[in-house]
């Protein structure tokens, strides 16, 4: 395989810290040309977390809720970034809308979302995912396939179709940013990348070296 030939040249739209003080709007904006320009899975977004032990891990969450403030996404809080989130609250998030050349790399501290928003975002999801998040001990090992479906089975009889409630090892956790930069792809390698890092209630605009 050779990959040193696989080469883009990127020329889709240009970036300029000019009249920008203020992060969100920008975000806003481009999540809403990822949504609109049909990306595949606008809202996917790797986190990385940092086990006890300095050990960094990653995955994929979705954006589900997005304030003036920071950024939510709903997982199981006994999972490994669960834990991980525990014994540090420092995280990294990170946007990649290859169809529009753009990369928004994010970094911040993460709290547990508010109760109501979790019950909130729960009770707004298809009653079959409620079901999962109920029984899937998220990164634990499980027996077999079957052994999974047999649980979920089981709940679905049991229940009988009444109103679930949000289990308390499932919701929702924000993230408030301490940085955020945004990566416009360039010609020639020459890409656009402005950084804001905040100073209290203040966003202090740079631009980097590609
Ligand atoms: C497109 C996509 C979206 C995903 N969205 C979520 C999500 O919103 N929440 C979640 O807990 N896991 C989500 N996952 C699964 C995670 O990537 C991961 O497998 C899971 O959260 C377990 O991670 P952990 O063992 O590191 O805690 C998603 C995966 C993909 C590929």
């Amino acid at each position: 395989m050779n990959l040193k030939d696989i080469r883009k040249n990127y020329s889709k739209a240009t970036l300029s810290e000019k009249s920008l003080r203020d992060p969100f709007p920008l975000f806003e904006k481009w999540l809403e040309e990822a949504i609109e320009g049909k990306v595949n899975e606008p809202t996917a977004m790797m986190l990385s977390t940092v086990s006890e032990d300095c050990k960094p891990s990653s995955r994929i969450v979705l954006l589900k809720h997005l304030t003036e403030k920071g950024f939510h996404f709903f997982t199981n809080y006994n999972s490994r970034k669960g834990r991980e989130i525990t014994a540090n609250r420092r995280v990294a998030l990170l946007f990649f809308w290859p169809e529009l050349e753009r990369e928004v790399r994010i970094e911040g501290i993460a709290t547990i979302s508010s109760a109501e928003l979790s019950d909130q975002y729960f009770r707004e999801r298809p009653y079959e995912s409620q079901i999962s998040a109920m029984v899937s001990r998220q990164s634990e090992t499980v027996e077999s396939r079957n052994a999974l479906e047999q649980l979920w089975k089981n709940l679905q009889i049991s229940s009988k179709g009444e109103k679930l409630e949000r289990p308390a090892s499932w919701g929702g956790y924000f993230v408030l940013p301490e940085s955020i930069e945004f990566w416009q792809g360039r010609p020639n390698r020459l890409h656009d990348r402005i950084l804001f890092v905040r100073d209290e209630e203040v966003w202090i605009v740079s631009r980097l070296a590609p």
